[in-house]
């Protein structure tokens, strides 16, 4: 059930969005990118505009001014995603992990690809309250094809993902622990697999579709097996089975144009739908698909 915290955020959005000036909302979540930087080549990997993020131009800025840019945002939200290209990949990034509890958001989500995960686990906890690590399937040889960092890595990952779960365990505040895997026309079998792999962990799960732009790309639509695998993670959902699941398949309409905010302030009120999206320079732009990563 939502917590009286929860609820007023919910009041300020919708009160922003409805009463206070249409044309500004205060969002329920932010995210912040915090280095477009990385060295997997996930076939998939994409902005939304079809570019994969290490392609984008890289204007990372020191630990020390995203914590300043985390600050802004944080006056007008409470909920903090960090994710990049691969946030650990940022020179400060235990820095700024560390950062976001002092500035006092409530939930601070990290998603990551889980490689250099170990070495951070010290700022994580007590941090962060909800760690995400990408695995795509268990099978090591197409995962590794799909990483580009040759054989080895997801054994590599899911090691990480075994001792971030001991740390977990151990920790006075812990953090939930997410395997998130994107949903491709090449590994719908894969998904049941890392399914069971969470759940057998006591982690919980996520899918979401890949998007090509903005829309999963038509192989995947028309297939009765993605059909079949995301009917089979809503009834476990409905199940409870131990575990909580977030299909993330349902994409919320919005304008395919957002209108571009005007100034630094507008640009932290200004948008659609509840979410932020905050690049290293306090450039914003809007999630096209907003993934559920809580309950
Ligand atoms: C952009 S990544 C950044 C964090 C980290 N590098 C990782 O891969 O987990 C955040 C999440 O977006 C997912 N993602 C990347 N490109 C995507 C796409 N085209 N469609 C759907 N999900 C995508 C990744 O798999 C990951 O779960
Ligand atoms: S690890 Fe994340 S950022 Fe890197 S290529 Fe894969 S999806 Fe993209």
């Amino acid at each position: 059930m939502f917590s009286i915290a929860s609820k007023m955020d919910a009041y300020s959005f919708l009160y922003h969005k409805w009463l206070d000036d249409g044309t500004r909302w205060y969002p329920l979540i932010a995210a912040y990118y915090l280095t477009y930087s990385c060295d997997f080549c996930c076939p998939y990997c994409a902005n939304g505009a079809n570019v994969p993020y290490r392609h984008l131009p890289n204007t990372t800025v020191s630990g020390q001014t995203a914590l300043k840019i985390l600050k802004r945002i944080r006056r007008h939200a409470s909920h903090l995603i960090l994710t990049g290209g691969e946030p650990f990949m940022h020179p400060d990034a235990g820095l700024v992990i560390r950062g976001t509890s002092e500035l006092g958001f409530r939930t601070v989500v990290l998603t990551t690809n889980g490689e250099r995960l170990p070495e951070f686990l010290p700022d994580i906890v007590g941090n962060v309250t909800d760690l995400v690590v990408s695995v795509d399937t268990l099978n090591a040889i197409k995962a590794d094809a799909w990483y580009g960092k040759g054989q080895g890595t997801l054994d590599r990952v899911l090691e990480n993902v075994e001792h971030a779960n001991r740390v977990r365990a151990a920790a006075k505040r812990p953090f939930t622990l997410t395997l998130a895997t994107v949903v491709t026309p090449n590994n719908i079998d894969d998904v049941y697999h890392v399914y069971d792999y969470a759940r057998q962990r006591g982690c919980r799960f996520s899918a979401s579709p890949e998007q090509q732009g903005v829309a999963p790309p038509k192989q995947l639509r028309a297939s009765d097996s993605y059909r079949a695998c995301f009917d089979f993670l809503l009834a476990e959902k409905a199940r409870g089975g131990g575990n909580t699941v977030f299909p993330g398949h349902r994409t919320i309409r919005l304008p395919r144009r957002p209108q571009k905010p005007k100034s630094a302030q507008s640009r932290i009120k200004a948008g659609f739908g509840g979410f932020l999206e905050g690049g290293m320079v306090g450039d914003t732009g809007f999630e096209p698909v907003t993934p559920s990563l809580s309950s």
